[in-house]
């Protein structure tokens, strides 16, 4: 465990606002470590795809999980996710889990267990930027900083489709738009963990700014409410 004193961020936000980038580089920046809790719920899709369990079904996916050992390769930067033997890290961005996730997400038996886990890797890993939908409004009420990340649905489809592109991927502007739209619909409304800004965040609308200049204001934030000796000094100035 680290010596340094514990320091959780959470970060939460709807899909497409650039979340795991941002959160990657901006737990860099402050010497911390990261959290994709979106990709235990991809994971859990993936049970569901592959081993033909059925989506809506959470204490069926959230007992197959426990079985088979849901685990981050915290060696690896960022972290991996693996699933028992598996490296899920790059089957769970397919298309087919974006399509069931959203579903999947829903269960309550599984969220319960997905958030026990989440604070069992805060306390084992007490450094952290986590990055969600409930980080901050129920996974981690107490964090030091909360963060709420947003941006207009269309610019978010397309940095989507964007990212899609650069990866080699076919991408269509309308459809990704309207799985967007969909998707952000199903997470709003879900009787559990549902996406709200929470309590006392600080809410960032990035829209209009690039990665960096997110990070940037981000780094800011957390800076201005955190002791700096908790956190890795900041980059020195660049050169103009
Ligand atoms: O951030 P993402 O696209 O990887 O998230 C995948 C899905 O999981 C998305 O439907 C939202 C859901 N999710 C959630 O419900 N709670 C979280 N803490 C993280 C993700």
């Amino acid at each position: 465990m680290s010596a340094r004193p514990g320091v959780i961020v959470t970060m939460d936000g709807p899909a497409g606002t650039g979340k795991s980038s941002v959160a990657w580089n901006l737990a860099q920046r402050l010497g911390l470590e990261v959290l994709d809790t979106g990709a235990m719920y991809r994971a859990a899709a993936v049970v569901a795809i592959d081993e033909g369990v059925a989506a809506d079904d959470g204490a069926a996916l959230a007992a197959r999980i426990a079985e088979e050992g849901l685990a981050f390769d915290w060696s690896s930067r960022p972290p991996r996710m693996l699933l028992g033997g598996r490296d899920l890290t790059e089957r769970i961005r397919d298309a087919d889990v974006n399509v069931v996730v959203s579903v999947v997400a829903r269960q309550a038996a599984l969220r319960a267990a997905l958030v026990e886990a989440q604070r069992v890797i805060g306390r084992a890993h007490p450094r952290l930027v986590t990055e969600g939908r409930d980080q901050g409004s129920v996974v981690f009420p107490d964090a030091q900083v909360r963060l709420y990340l947003d941006a207009h649905p269309e610019v978010r489809a397309r940095r989507r489709v964007e990212q899609m592109r650069s990866q080699g991927r076919p991408a269509d502007y309308e459809a990704v738009l309207r799985a967007i739209q969909q998707r952000d619909h199903l997470d709003e409304t879900r009787t559990d963990g549902p996406l709200v800004c929470p309590q006392g965040a600080v809410r960032v609308d990035t829209s209009g700014l690039s990665l960096d200049q997110v990070v940037g204001e981000l780094e800011r934030i957390v800076r201005a409410s955190v002791p700096a000796e908790r956190l890795a000094p900041p980059r020195a100035a660049q050169p103009a």
